[in-house]
């Protein structure tokens, strides 16, 4: 108890802490009783639970964020003992980010477990809203979402997932839910994309390459459409042999300005309007959701200034009309391969070297996901990591990136998971 709250009160004389951590057990004594009196705040409430005495110190250290909730009736998400013992890095993230983790943990809404239905996705705005975090404007959000097994899940940034263990507690001001997990900042585009989704390095590269980066990651309310890294590499050639104007007008087709659509909200046949006002065309069948003839492979990965969903293909502002042929198991891409196009899996995946690399290239120390390549040009191929390519490349150093490496492991980790 008292080591854990030296991690949060960071900066306190330790005799001090001593004093602190008494005053957090006090009331937990009260806990033999039954319940707390109805309209209790939250403070109070918390003493009657077990297991939740690293949240309620926060409650402490953070009184000011928590003193006005009372006006507008809100949700507390309150990650137990263990889920802080699990989230070794929340120290760390307290440090860089502290408000913001702490508000990222408030929704604006009171939201009753009870009341999603089964199999619902809802998304719902946190009190954390500061551009220096997020550029989702009304509140950076969480997803919430009913599990047919009936099992309650919020999902955070690097899709970490925390389920809920006690619903519904009242308290004056809205609803407490104890939550398994930490609920994690979504990050920036680059960030995530890098650290935690390493399938999607090519379209981060290509980015790189037309400078389109800081327009995908700082323009608030987005939804991005990201092609997966095979997308790019069936089709390396063509990619790389093309004008980088035109290459610039492909990618920005990749982002629909203005609305966080999250993955259920793409209603079929529906149309949305990307950077340059072309539309994409919205298919669904069955469970499957495709963008024109890409299909959806991993959706509502959240950031800090929207959404993204991997898909399978390229999408073409040129091949606008294409639609999915849904008796196919894998769409066929809408580019076609030019004359040169190297064979197989000779191709190096285009654009991941022009990922620049952060001051001390660190390697996530997540499983590295191995791809065949034949990066000498010998004609051998051997199978090296994805994350080692992205690690060997230039170190330019990437700005702002650092603070976040860590939690981003640590994002891949509990992604993984
Ligand atoms: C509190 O934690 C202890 C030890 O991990 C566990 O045995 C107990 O069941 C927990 N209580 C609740 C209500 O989760
Ligand atoms: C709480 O409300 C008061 C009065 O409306 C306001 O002055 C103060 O800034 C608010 N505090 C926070 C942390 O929002
Ligand atoms: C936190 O919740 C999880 C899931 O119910 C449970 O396994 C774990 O024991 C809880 N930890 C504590 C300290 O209560
Ligand atoms: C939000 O966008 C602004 C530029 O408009 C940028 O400076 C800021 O870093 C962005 N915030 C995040 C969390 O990416
Ligand atoms: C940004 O998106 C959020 C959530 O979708 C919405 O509440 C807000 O109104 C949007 N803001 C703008 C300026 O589009
Ligand atoms: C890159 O894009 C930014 C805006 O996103 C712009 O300010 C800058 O001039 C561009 N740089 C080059 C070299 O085109
Ligand atoms: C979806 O839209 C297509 C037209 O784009 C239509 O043919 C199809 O019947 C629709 N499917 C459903 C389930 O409504």
């Amino acid at each position: 108890m008292i080591g854990l709250s030296s991690q949060i009160v960071f900066g306190l004389p330790r005799a001090l802490l001593a004093i602190v951590a008494i005053l957090a057990c006090a009331p937990t004594s009260a806990s033999a009783q039954s319940s707390p009196q109805p309209g209790a705040d939250l403070r109070t409430v918390l003493a009657y639970e077990q297991n939740v005495s690293t949240f309620s110190q926060i409650v402490k250290d953070y009184a000011n964020l928590f003193t006005n909730l009372t006006t507008s009736g809100v949700t507390v998400l309150v990650p137990n003992d263990s889920a802080f013992r699990r989230f070794g890095r929340w120290h760390d993230m307290l440090k860089s980010k502290s408000v913001a983790a702490v508000k990222y943990h408030i929704l604006q809404n009171t939201l009753s477990v009870k009341s999603v239905i089964k199999g619902d996705s809802i998304f719902a705005p946190t009190k954390l809203s500061d551009r220096a975090f997020t550029n989702v404007t009304g509140g950076q959000q969480l997803i919430i979402t009913k599990q047919p097994s009936n099992e309650v899940v919020f999902t955070s940034g690097y899709a970490t997932r925390g389920t809920v263990v006690v619903e519904d507690l009242e308290f004056y001001g809205g609803l407490i839910q104890i939550i398994d997990s930490v609920m994690m900042v979504p990050e920036r585009l680059e960030t995530t994309l890098r650290d935690a989704y390493p399938d999607s390095t090519a379209f981060l590269g290509a980015l790189y390459a037309t400078n389109l980066t800081s327009e995908f990651a700082n323009t608030p309310n987005v939804t991005i459409f990201a092609p997966h890294n095979a997308a790019f590499w069936q089709m390396a050639r063509t990619f790389l042999n093309m004008e980088k104007a035109e290459l610039k007008r492909i990618l920005r087709y990749h982002m629909v300005p203005r609305r966080v659509e999250h993955s259920w909200q793409l209603q079929n046949a529906s149309s949305l309007n990307t950077i340059d006002d072309n539309a994409v065309h919205i298919t669904r069948f069955n469970n499957y959701v495709f963008v024109n003839s890409a299909q959806l492979l991993q959706t509502d990965i959240l950031i800090a200034n929207g959404v993204v969903h991997m898909i399978d293909n390229v999408l073409s502002p040129a091949v606008a009309s294409a639609r999915p042929d849904v008796s196919l198991t894998s769409q066929r891409p809408v580019f076609s391969a030019t004359a040169s196009s190297p064979t197989g899996t000779a191709a190096p995946t285009p654009f991941t070297s022009d990922l620049p690399c952060t001051v001390d290239c660190p390697v996530p120390d997540a499983t590295p996901i191995a791809t065949s390549t034949d990066e000498s040009g010998d004609g051998v191929v051997r199978t090296t990591s994805s994350r080692g390519n992205v690690a060997a490349a230039r170190c330019t150093g990437l700005p702002g990136a650092g603070v976040g490496l860590g939690l981003a492991a640590m994002g891949a980790v509990m992604a993984a998971l």
